[in-house]
């Protein structure tokens, strides 16, 4: 549950950022015959000064107008003088001069893209701030070294810090303790690091706290048993997502106003204080991913009526959860429980006094029958009951309960079985994988953005349907047994980001249109059949590519591969979940990032000679081309693809000499050149000999380490000056050269004349590989060595 909420974070911000700026643009000058002060006008243009205005958001500040009518500046209607600024957007420096405005009440700077803080005359004068109650800095990309600038502040109710860089400061919690108005505090991913609090000071500034938020931080101690006695009439506590250790310290308990406890994501232990059902007002209880253990829990929840968002799971809780659990829960909304070893002991015939939107039951132990009070709930928004053990449902309760979910559903790694092509789920994720689905695939909402139906026996071709889902980013339909072609629909999805049909019997042609974002694509094991289109290389955003196990014929297309993230090392990409990959030149799914830049054509009956092109893509980590009828050889430009992990060229018709630049592919750890035609010696002095004779048997002629000694004929400097193929002299050199600096390299590749030379000196390599040219390899090897001694 959490992964989903942290996912989706930059989203919520930048719709925060929208609506904030929507709503600020709303506020701005509805007042004219004002008159501004002189001195508040001075000190605004000295914080202007600081600002970089390249979006002219400051373009009404001019000296000739009334400062008060000023973008974001608000006066007192009577006195004049300026009580508020609000301004967003605005990239360069605060100046903290800013706080000498007399009157200044308000001050929200948030969502700005401020780097720099300056301080320089408030230090003397800022007790002029005084009036100043409400602080707003978050959202900048600030970092601060101390907050004693504070202490003048001493009207401030409302401090706002969420997201600067506070990890410097020691001394915060002293710092906010000057603040004798504090009502509420938000330093949210500030990475903080401690609870470190001077013994000798009296904390009692902070009695009037209502609201803390510590959130997102870095704080590694124990919560000292004093904490909670810092401030009695806290409402809401935010300590979630840090690394705090030890147990709840029972002064938790003083803070009978509590209405939000969030402690989720640390690593607490021990049992939950046993007065905890006696804060009677508590609405949320978060401890989700924390060590926490005992079996009280159960009892404990009975009392906490006022409950609307429980989440407790992934701790050692043990215990039973029955409906007695619930049954003065009547406001509960969100309940998670998932990875948890309760016991859950429900009637048949329960009906909840609740209704919940969210319910995440991951991981526990719920089957065989799927759980019928969930029947009950009418308004389910989210829905999480993977890997619970499932196989019994009631057909027409559980038709109509998945039906109308309207976000998220998971019901993967259960045993669920029957034919649901006749629903049409209306879920924007929909995770059925790992059942025994059968029939075909059910119909998808126009709002689908991830489905997941894979390891099932789903069968039939794609529903008409889903080509109107023209939000899809994510599809995986891995192991399941649907056929027919997918031409049609791929054109239509324009927002897809991983496209994972493998191991079905899908047919036709590959899709010459697809998503310009599309990042993952696996077509494995299916019956797809014709050459691989150009199209495919022009796919900027792909660096997974999956094609192998089909009927695909043809050579590998001679153009510019555009793959561009298979060029560069930026991933532009969101984290995104897991998703089957293959490696080592095995068929098995591991489950691994999926940001490993993957290029497999194997088991297909492709041919020709590979295009040198496909060496440019350096970012490559795992290159299977095996099992396929390729021929000529293998360029030395392959030492530029240094972050090679797994190679695999077996079974082709590959020969000539393996290159010397080989050895250059320092994490190299699987490799595999069996059954080809390579010939002359396996290089020496490099992790290739880390091989055993598995990666390289089946190639008559080659030899040395790890296979047979070379004998001394086959090695034959003479005829390596003695070059007959003068006409080809200078390309070698001039691809030698490009072979040497891969950032040289790929900025000279791009241009259509280096594609000529390498043509040129393919040309040249044709007639080695025909055993005309041995002399040839050495000329190059002595040009190698030349240019490195240079
Ligand atoms: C102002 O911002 C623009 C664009 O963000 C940048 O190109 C320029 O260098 C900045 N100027 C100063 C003085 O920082
Ligand atoms: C000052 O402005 C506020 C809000 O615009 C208004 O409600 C109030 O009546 C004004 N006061 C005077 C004295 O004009
Ligand atoms: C502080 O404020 C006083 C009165 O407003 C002014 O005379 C003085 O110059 C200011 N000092 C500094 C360092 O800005
Ligand atoms: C900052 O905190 C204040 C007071 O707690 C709150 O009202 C405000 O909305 C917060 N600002 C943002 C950008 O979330
Ligand atoms: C509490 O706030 C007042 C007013 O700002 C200040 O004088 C006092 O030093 C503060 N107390 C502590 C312990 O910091
Ligand atoms: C968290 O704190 C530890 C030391 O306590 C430090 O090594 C680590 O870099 C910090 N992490 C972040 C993200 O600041
Ligand atoms: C916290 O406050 C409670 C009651 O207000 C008191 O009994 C307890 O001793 C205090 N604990 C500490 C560590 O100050
Ligand atoms: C789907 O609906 C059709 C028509 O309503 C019906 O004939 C068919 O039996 C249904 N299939 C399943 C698996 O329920
Ligand atoms: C390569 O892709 C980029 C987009 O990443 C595009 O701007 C460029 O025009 C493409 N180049 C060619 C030769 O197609
Ligand atoms: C490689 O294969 C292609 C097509 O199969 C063929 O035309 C070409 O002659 C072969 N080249 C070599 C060097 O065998
Ligand atoms: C290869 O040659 C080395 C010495 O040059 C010798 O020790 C080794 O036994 C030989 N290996 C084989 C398999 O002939
Ligand atoms: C040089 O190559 C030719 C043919 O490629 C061969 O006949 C000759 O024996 C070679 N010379 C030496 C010294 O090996």
């Amino acid at each position: 549950m959490m992964t989903i909420i942290t996912t989706q974070m930059p989203l919520l911000l930048l719709l925060l950022l929208s609506l904030t700026t929507f709503h600020k643009c709303m506020s701005i000058n509805d007042h004219k015959l004002v008159r501004c002060n002189e001195k508040d006008k001075e000190t605004l243009s000295i914080f202007k000064k600081g600002i970089n205005d390249s979006y002219g958001e400051l373009s009404t500040w001019s000296t000739e107008n009334d400062c008060c009518a000023w973008k974001g500046v608000t006066c007192d209607n009577i006195t004049n003088r300026v009580t508020k600024l609000d301004l967003q957007s605005l990239p360069g420096e605060i100046n903290m001069c800013i706080l000498e405005l007399e009157f200044l009440s308000y001050l929200d700077l948030s969502f700005n893209e401020f780097d720099v803080i300056s301080f320089t005359t408030i230090q003397h004068n800022i007790t002029h701030a005084s009036n100043l109650f409400y602080l707003d800095l978050s959202f900048n990309d600030l970092q601060m070294d101390n907050l004693e600038w504070l202490s003048p502040l001493s009207s401030l109710k409302y401090l706002n810090l969420t997201g600067i860089d506070l990890h410097k400061v020691t001394n915060w919690l002293q710092a906010v303790n000057t603040l004798p108005s504090l009502l509420e505090l938000q330093l949210s991913y500030c990475k903080l690091n401690n609870f470190i609090i001077n013994p000798s000071i009296q904390y009692s500034n902070l009695s009037s706290l209502l609201s803390l938020d510590l959130s997102y931080n870095n704080i590694t101690s124990q919560l000292p048993n004093w904490f909670f006695n810092l401030t009695k009439d806290l409402t809401e506590l935010m300590l979630q997502e840090n690394n705090i250790h030890g147990e709840i310290p029972s002064s938790l308990l003083n803070l009978q106003n509590l209405r939000y406890l969030d402690l989720s994501v640390n690593q607490l232990r021990g049992s939950l204080p046993d007065g905890i059902s006696q804060l009677p007002n508590i609405q949320h209880l978060g401890l989700y991913s924390n060590m926490l253990s005992g079996s009280n829990i159960p009892s404990t929840l009975e009392n906490l009526s006022s409950l609307n968002y429980l989440s407790i799971g992934r701790n050692n809780f043990s215990g039973e959860i029955s409906e007695n659990t619930f049954s003065k829960l009547s406001n509960l909304n969100c309940l998670e429980l998932a990875s948890s070893n309760f016991v859950f002991q429900f009637n048949l015939d329960w009906v909840p006094p609740f209704q919940l939107s969210y319910l995440f039951l991951s991981n526990t132990n719920q089957g065989p029958n799927f759980p019928s009070w969930i029947y009950t709930q009418k308004s389910l928004q989210y829905l999480n009951l993977s890997s619970s053990g499932i196989s019994l449902v009631d057909k027409n309760n559980f038709s109509s309960l998945i039906e109308r979910i309207s976000y998220y559903l998971d019901l993967s790694n259960n045993f669920l079985t029957g034919d649901i092509s006749n629903l049409t789920l209306k879920g924007d994720t929909l995770y059925l994988s790992n059942n025994s689905y059968t029939g075909g695939l059910p119909n998808i909402s126009p709002n689908a953005l991830k489905v997941d139906f894979s390891y099932n026996s789903f069968s039939g071709s794609i529903p008409h349907s889903w080509k109107n889902s023209k939000d899809l980013q994510s599809i995986n339909l891995w192991n399941n047994k649907l056929s027919g072609e997918v031409l049609e629909h791929v054109s239509d999805w324009t927002q897809l980001w991983i496209l994972n049909l493998g191991e079905n019997e899908f047919s036709g042609t590959i899709p010459i249109k697809m998503s310009q974002y599309l990042e993952v694509l696996i077509l494995r094991a299916n019956q797809f059949e014709g050459t691989i289109p150009t199209q495919l290389f022009n796919q900027s955003s792909l660096f997974h590519l999956d094609l192998a196990h089909n009927k695909l014929s043809g050579s590998m297309p001679e153009c510019i591969y555009n793959l561009t993230q298979m060029i560069t090392s930026i991933i532009d990409s969101f984290p995104r979940t897991t998703i089957e990959l293959f490696i080592k030149g095995q068929d098995y799914p591991s489950n691994i990032q999926s940001e490993r830049r993957t290029f497999d054509l194997s088991s297909n009956s492709l041919s020709g000679e590979v295009s040198l092109e496909l060496f440019r893509l350096v970012q490559i980590q795992s290159l299977n081309l095996s099992h396929n009828n390729f021929n000529g050889t293998i360029p030395k430009e392959i030492g530029g693809m240094e972050h090679m992990e797994s190679l695999d060229l077996s079974n082709n018709k590959f020969c000539g000499e393996i290159p010397q630049t080989m050895s250059l592919l320092n994490f190299l750890d699987y490799l595999n050149l069996s059954y080809n035609n390579f010939d002359g010696q396996i290089p020496i002095g490099t992790q290739l000999q880390s091989f055993n004779a598995s990666s390289y048997i089946g190639n008559p002629k080659l030899c040395g380490d790890p296979l047979n000694n070379c004998t001394t004929e086959e090695e034959n400097p003479q005829n390596a000056t003695a070059s007959p193929e003068n006409e080809d002299d200078d390309s070698i050199r001039e691809s030698v050269f490009l072979g040497m600096g891969v950032g040289f390299a790929a900025g000279f590749w791009g241009i259509c004349g280096s594609l000529f030379l390498i043509r040129k000196w393919r040309h040249a390599c044709f007639r080695f590989v025909d055993g005309v040219g041995d002399k040839l390899y050495v000329t190059l090897m002595v040009k190698l060595n030349s240019f490195h001694r240079n």
